[in-house]
């Protein structure tokens, strides 16, 4: 489903390859493919078109300004879990109207900064939230739109840090709660039930966590309905699995055919969180190899690339495919259980951080590296970039859209006057 493939034992990116990137651009690299951005949000929108789904890209996968313009362009909304979020947001010209706030913390001041920009709504994540919302909006003279999140206490099978819907996540509203603030919710005239809203967590490969939360969140819709609200909206959150490894993961259609049915059934429009599935495989990191160290049967490849940068398998333990750029031996062959050994080797690929958590892989089965050569990280789209930081003062990567045989680069590699900007020693 993406655009990265070998061409005669070359990488491309589209319709480049990836070595020019590398050549140009330096390492590591962020690299994304426009024609797999824009192919999987409408893969998602084709699947539930009987719905006619709101889709609002999940910011935090991947905020950076090109993918976000790329995506307003296509019709995409935004959810955002910051005041940070919506400033980007609105920095591309995206439309307001179509943006969802999300997240347990928001300050009074990023709620008052949301209800001036106009967004569609809030998804409540407490009560006291609801009272502080209320309050922004009356001093505002504003009546401001609210979708209540319920966590439903549902297990999406996914890891324990990137579950959101059990009940001892501190994520959304339990619904016996939600239930007595609908009632009582006409006491607060400034804020107007517009819909109901689940994120489950990410990624959830299976339909069943989707199936489960809806049926435990339809419910309260009578409820709400009955109490005189007019909700208009379901938001099923995002968490759509990705293909890290290949296979392992549902389809949007299969994701479609359990969810639609339930939804048309309410009568509401439906509102979609995805990120992982938009942007995750329509990226990869470059790295290149700074040393290979032996060290008993292990070897070290060691990269230019690191836990700063990609820190999913850190935090995760997160599977990344990874591959030389230029090899004879095909990525297909990358199972460890390969009889053949012959050309490979067991590596821990890992960065120069000061930490024994900074790996991409550990004990992998990869065609045996040297020095100087570039590795590509696959699926590195979503939660790259985004969750990159400078530990170690090391400088951000750069970032680099491709677009058929062109490319350009939509956010420089930082310099180490970027490290020290925002900071004085005097
Ligand atoms: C509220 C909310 N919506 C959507 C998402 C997007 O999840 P994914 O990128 O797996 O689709 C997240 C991710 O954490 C989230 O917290």
């Amino acid at each position: 489903m993406d655009l990265f493939e070998y061409r005669n034992g070359r990488l491309y990116a589209e319709d480049v390859p990836v070595e020019r990137i590398a050549d140009d651009v330096g390492t590591p690299c962020h690299i994304y493919s426009e024609a797999t951005l824009k192919r999987h949000f409408n893969l998602l929108k084709e699947a539930f078109a009987e719905a006619d789904p709101l889709i609002c890209y999940s910011v935090k996968a991947n905020s950076s300004l090109a993918v976000l313009k790329l995506l307003d362009e296509e019709g995409s909304g935004f959810d955002i879990v910051s005041g940070g979020e919506l400033f980007r947001v609105l920095k591309i010209g995206g439309d307001p109207a179509r943006v969802v706030y999300a997240g347990v913390g928001k300050t009074r001041r990023e709620i008052e900064y949301a209800i001036e920009a106009g967004i569609l709504m809030f998804n409540v994540e407490s009560k006291s939230e609801l009272e502080a919302i209320e309050a922004v909006a009356g001093s505002l003279a504003a009546t401001a739109a609210v979708a209540l999140r319920l966590n439903p206490d549902v297990d999406p099978k996914t890891h324990r840090h990137t579950t959101t819907g059990k009940k001892e996540n501190k994520f959304g509203i339990d619904l016996e709660t939600a239930g007595a603030i609908i009632s009582d919710l006409h006491a607060l005239p400034h804020v107007k039930l517009t819909g109901l809203d689940t994120h489950l967590g990410s990624p959830i490969n299976t339909v069943d966590p989707y199936v489960q939360a809806l049926t435990k969140v339809l419910p309260l819709l009578e409820s709400a309905r009955a109490a005189g609200h007019q909700v208009e909206y379901i938001n099923i959150g995002g968490g759509y699995g990705i293909e890290y490894r290949g296979g392992e993961t549902a389809t949007p259609a299969d994701y479609a055919a359990a969810i639609v049915p339930l939804i048309k059934k309410s009568g509401c429009k439906l509102i979609m969180e995805p990120g992982r599935f938009i942007v995750g495989n329509a990226g990869i990191m470059l790295s290149r190899v700074t040393y290979v160290k032996e060290s008993g049967d292990r070897s070290f490849a060691i990269c230019d690339a690191a836990m700063n940068d990609l820190i999913r398998p850190a935090l995760y333990d997160s599977y990344h495919k990874i591959w030389p750029v230029t090899t004879d031996k095909a990525l297909s062959e990358s199972v460890d259980a390969r009889a053949d050994r012959n050309g490979y080797a067991n590596f821990d690929v890992v960065g120069p951080v000061c930490e024994s958590g900074d790996f991409l892989a550990k004990g992998r089965t990869l065609p045996r590296m040297a020095e100087g050569d570039l590795l590509s990280i696959f699926s590195a789209g979503a939660y790259g970039m985004s969750m990159s930081s400078n530990y170690n003062s090391r400088p951000r990567a750069a970032e680099v859209m491709v677009s058929g045989a062109g490319y350009r680069i939509v956010r420089q590699r930082e310099t180490y006057d970027d490290l020290i900007r925002a900071e004085r020693f005097d």
